[in-house]
């Protein structure tokens, strides 16, 4: 029987290591070393949430300008509940999981209308509100109203089953639930007097794991102020952890994206308003990797008449349970002629880029397009 099947075998419920040792060396760590980083300016729990919600979907670096940008247009929570959709979804658009945002304005409705525009001060409020889970409801909780609870993400998990040779699943809910109940635990026992914070400790969390125990390369132990109680350290196998038994691979979807245009317009077309990409614009993409004949084929059944087609380079884009394998081609019709009939609309190819909100997945294409424009020639 290996260290781990006795140290979580079926007679010990949870490990007995007490997390509370960690907390100051942390905290004291974070103290010193923080990121300066704009959501750390201020306390206000509108900022920290509309930061925490970006960085769950994209790196500090990218989200900076889009949280800057954000707050400039929409100040107050007031001003989220308020906003029309399709500026919603231009604030967001490059960051990629709308129904976020989505979610978001929904939670500042509740907030306007149930709590008096009063942001909740804890936890278990928080958590009634749409789109906000223990995660993000930790974060804000301990980040704006210093509240001792946990915020466990990526970077906890990987932190602490490094610092125990934990080697249980952590796609599984059972494993995040004990270390949010240890980890809180932990910061009652040691927040309530001292130096140490909620929220040095949780955003120190985010701090190691995204600079010092890192997930995809070796991670910098000599730098770390947790080494010395890290079991993985000791035994030299820090990237073996964490173990992620249930992760289901992607389903792949090949899509052929057609930027179908004349002289001035190009056409697109208006998703569904449920499902992966709900209610957002995008270019024709028929399922399949189609060939030029098929394509032309395509855009034939659209009622238009292309009179050139040119391949484009092929792009993917993953999503968190799908990727997109996406070939392409530019179908140059003479003319458009009436107006598209719904869900298609035809636009003035720079509208594109000003106006509506078109997903990441097509950047690729959609930069394309940006330098090849409007007189731009194709072969024939
Ligand atoms: N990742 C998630 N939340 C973060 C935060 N508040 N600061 C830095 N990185 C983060």
């Amino acid at each position: 029987m290996s260290g781990n099947e006795q140290k979580y075998g079926k007679f010990q419920e949870e490990p007995a290591v007490d997390l509370s040792r960690i907390v100051d060396p942390l905290c004291s760590w974070y103290d010193v070393r923080k990121r300066d980083l704009p959501w750390r300016r201020d306390r206000e729990p509108y900022h920290i949430w509309v930061s925490e919600i970006m960085l769950q979907q994209t790196r500090v670096e990218a989200v900076k300008p889009f949280y800057e940008r954000f707050l400039r247009e929409l100040p107050t929570v007031n001003d989220l509940a308020v906003c029309g959709e399709e500026r919603l979804m231009k604030l967001w658009e490059g960051l990629g999981y709308y129904s976020r945002v989505r979610n978001m304005q929904a939670a500042a409705r509740q907030i306007m209308e149930e709590q008096g525009g009063i942001f909740p001060d804890n936890k278990e409020e928080l958590l009634k509100l749409k789109g906000i889970g223990a995660y993000t409801a930790g974060a804000i909780a301990s980040i704006a109203f210093g509240e001792p609870v946990a915020a466990v993400d990526g970077n906890v998990l990987r932190v602490i089953t490094r610092l125990e040779m934990d080697a249980r699943d952590i796609m599984k809910q059972s494993v995040r639930t004990e270390f949010d109940r240890r980890i809180t635990r932990a910061l009652r026992k040691k927040c309530a007097a001292g130096a140490s914070s909620p929220s040095a400790f949780n955003q120190g969390m985010m701090d190691l794991g995204a600079g010092v125990c890192l997930p995809n390369a070796a991670p910098l132990c000599e730098e770390c102020p947790l080494s010395s109680f890290c079991q993985a350290h000791a035994n030299g196998v820090e990237t073996d952890y964490p173990k992620k038994k249930g992760a289901k691979p992607r389903r792949i979807e090949n899509r052929t994206v057609l930027l179908i245009r004349d002289g001035e317009r190009i056409l697109i077309r208006k998703r569904e308003k449920k499902g992966l990409l709900a209610g957002l614009w995008e270019f024709p993409n028929p399922e399949g990797h189609l060939d030029r004949d098929e394509a032309v084929s395509y855009a034939a059944g659209l009622g238009l008449e292309p009179v050139r087609i040119r391949e484009l380079a092929p792009a993917r884009h993953i999503f968190s349970h799908i990727e997109w394998h996406m070939t392409g081609y530019e179908i140059r019709v003479a003319s458009f002629g009436e107006e598209a009939e719904q869900p298609y609309v035809l636009i003035d190819t720079e509208q594109v880029r000003r106006e509506y909100a078109i997903p990441t997945a097509f950047s690729a294409y959609y930069n394309w397009l940006a330098k090849h424009g409007a007189n731009a020639d194709a072969d024939v």
